[in-house]
């Protein structure tokens, strides 16, 4: 629990912001916005692809991805992150989209369940390192019942070149990308596509984006 209580410790003293967000990377975030427009349009909108209807945003924060990536393709979008005051300025800093803002949920992820079959793409971008293995784990076998036929869970995180690092000062974990495909494997989810993100400086951990898919062959 200690795990959880210091990440939210670290969160109250984070400004509802988008360098607060990126953690002062602020420089990277129209780079990381460029390259997640790319990779979301591979998979969606046409036979066989994710539908464009609805979005779920999870540790959207204030909604930086929910903004830049998500409202410009899906008809509505649902934001759930742990931070009240980071969803109350999300309904600022989305101003004039508000509207196709469904739901603004205030919940850790690791204690919340999306709706079943109610999500064209879940994405997941800069907080699976606060959830432990086992919970994260779970909730992506969560996520996977969330989404509609054809729907898709994209996670893009920072990744270890190697094993898994404690950072202590945010109660996070980065662990490498073997670590991460064999739980994604455990979940039940297929990985349909991971691409590392370009363009960021060499001495930045690499970021990597993974879309994944509920099997098929399962109900
Ligand atoms: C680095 S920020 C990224 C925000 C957003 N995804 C983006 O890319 O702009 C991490 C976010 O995850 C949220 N967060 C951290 N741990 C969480 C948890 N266990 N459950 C839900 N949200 C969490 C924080 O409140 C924060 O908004």
């Amino acid at each position: 629990m200690q795990f959880y209580a210091r990440a939210k410790h670290f969160y109250r003293e984070v400004p509802a912001t988008e360098e607060g967000m990126m953690g002062d990377y602020i420089e990277l975030s129209s780079t990381d916005i460029e390259s997640s427009r790319e990779f979301l349009r591979k998979f969606i909108g046409g036979p066989g692809k994710a539908g464009t209807e609805r979005a779920l945003d999870c540790g959207s924060g204030i909604g930086r991805v929910t903004k830049h990536v998500l409202l410009p393709v899906f008809k509505s979008v649902e934001l759930v992150d742990m931070m009240e005051n980071f969803l109350a300025e999300a309904q600022n800093y989305l101003q004039g989209k508000k509207d196709r803002v469904k739901m603004y949920y205030c919940y850790s992820l690791q204690e919340f369940t999306p709706a079943p079959q109610k999500y064209d793409v879940i994405w997941i971008q800069w907080v699976s390192g606060y959830l432990t293995d086992k919970d994260l784990l779970e909730f992506l076998i969560r996520c996977q019942n969330g989404l509609k036929d054809n729907g898709i869970v994209i996670l893009k995180d920072n990744m270890a070149r190697e094993g898994c690092i404690l950072d202590p000062l945010d109660s996070s974990v980065i662990r490498d990308l073997s670590i991460l495909q064999s739980l994604v494997e455990k979940s039940g989810l297929t990985i349909l596509q991971q691409e590392r993100q370009k363009g960021f400086p060499e001495q930045c951990v690499p970021v990597w984006m993974l879309a994944m898919q509920k099997d098929p062959g399962l109900p």
